[in-house]
């Protein structure tokens, strides 16, 4: 089934060098390049097309790679987020984004969904482009590049679980609206290509962009504003060698329902207590204080309470971590995901035994675990080929 673009009108291992993002500072809060974005309150991530043209494709086909993120990082929660990554580009998803002549023009189809590490997953997805999160990001890529005269194909390979606390629908997302970025020249700017995948995330798991942002970004992000649209990418000193402890229990948590699980209304002090926890795990990362980035980041007294007890084992898991010498330690998103920091991976192998054994011990939840880096890089091209 193809989708049309006018529809719904109105390869590199993860670096530790100094992101890509920071280095280009003078971008920050840039204004799209091509399209006009008119951002309303009502539906902030719509993209009203007023001046794009009908760009040529540059290549055939073209392959993104997004890495897996960490959203709300304890008291972030929906404004923080950071992208994560290990060296063998497993915590990811792929999309080929490649011209297809036999569809309509300004159209999008989803020809393959794999995951080769899950296959079951495959079968979960929908092959609906308006219903897929790659498809609903790639029809929107296409709108704001203006395509009128071609319609692309998508194969999307999951790396990641779903209902994970991983953004596995951002990474889908992400990578989807790069790859058809990249299939035209890559011609959207920065916030555009956010936009295109916010576009999905709004569609399947709730309008917000702790996981998009540094999906596209890489790095840690500040999702600040909507209206207007203003990310701040959140520059660590190179020398910080963070890793983070990623503990993946066999449970899902469905954003949705950990999202209705929050509390309606928040204490004043519990806000002052978040704010400043916030606060300080903003000037951690910009300082490059690891531990001070942990112990904010374990520091959430409004969301992680109210979700903890919803994943059977959590709170063992994080008093384990701890106990281990993590830095800090926190829900993955929506979780179930367990994340903890460390400073080098030294400790990792032993960090990560501990909380999946405390997942089986208090849980009685199998868990697998993953030690990672920051993702600098966000998502990337991997591959192309050629126009014939
Ligand atoms: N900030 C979102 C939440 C992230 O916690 O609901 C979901 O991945």
């Amino acid at each position: 089934m193809a989708a049309a673009a006018a529809a719904t009108s109105t390869a590199s291992a993860p670096s530790s060098s100094f992101p890509s993002t920071c280095r280009a500072r003078a971008r920050v809060g840039a204004r799209p390049s091509l399209v006009s974005l008119r951002v309303r309150a009502a539906n902030p991530a719509t993209v009203n097309v007023t001046t794009a043209s009908d760009p040529a494709p540059v290549f055939q086909s073209v392959t993104a790679f997004a890495p897996a993120t960490v959203a709300n990082l304890g008291p972030g929660f929906d404004f923080l987020g950071c992208a994560v990554a290990d060296a063998s580009l497993s915590l990811g998803d792929t999309v080929t984004a490649t011209l297809d002549p036999t569809l309509p023009p300004a159209t999008v189809s989803i020809a393959s969904v794999t995951s080769p590490s899950r296959p079951h997953l495959a079968d979960r997805l929908s092959k609906d482009p308006l219903r897929n999160c790659a498809g609903v990001a790639a029809i929107a890529a296409l709108r704001a590049l203006g395509v009128r005269s071609h319609a692309v194909s998508i194969h999307l390979t999951k790396g990641l679980p779903l209902g994970s606390g991983l953004g596995s629908s951002a990474a889908s997302a992400a990578a989807a609206a790069k790859a058809v970025d990249a299939l035209f020249g890559s011609r959207l700017a920065r916030d555009d290509l956010v936009l295109a995948g916010l576009e999905s995330e709004k569609a399947v798991s709730g309008f917000h962009a702790d996981n998009i942002a540094p999906a596209i970004l890489g790095g840690f992000v500040l999702v600040r504003s909507y209206d207007p649209f203003h990310l701040v990418p959140l520059c660590s000193p190179p020398a910080l060698r963070l890793h983070f402890v990623l503990v993946t229990p066999d449970f899902e948590a469905p954003t949705s329902k950990m999202r209705a699980a929050l509390p309606k209304q928040v204490d004043v002090h519990q806000h002052v207590r978040n704010s400043s926890q916030a606060a300080a795990l903003v000037a951690a990362v910009l300082q490059g204080d690891a531990g001070l980035i942990g112990s904010a980041m374990s520091s959430d007294s409004i969301v992680e309470p109210t979700r903890a007890p919803l994943i059977p084992g959590m709170a063992a898991v994080k008093a384990a971590a701890l106990q281990a010498g993590a830095l800090g330690c926190t829900i993955s998103g929506a979780g179930p995901t367990a994340v903890a920091v460390i400073e080098g991976e030294e400790k990792g192998e032993e960090v990560a035994r501990r909380m999946v054994d405390a997942f089986w011990s208090a849980g009685k939840l199998k868990a697998t675990a993953t030690v990672a880096q920051l993702d600098t890089l966000g998502a990337r091209v991997i591959a192309t080929s050629s126009l014939d």
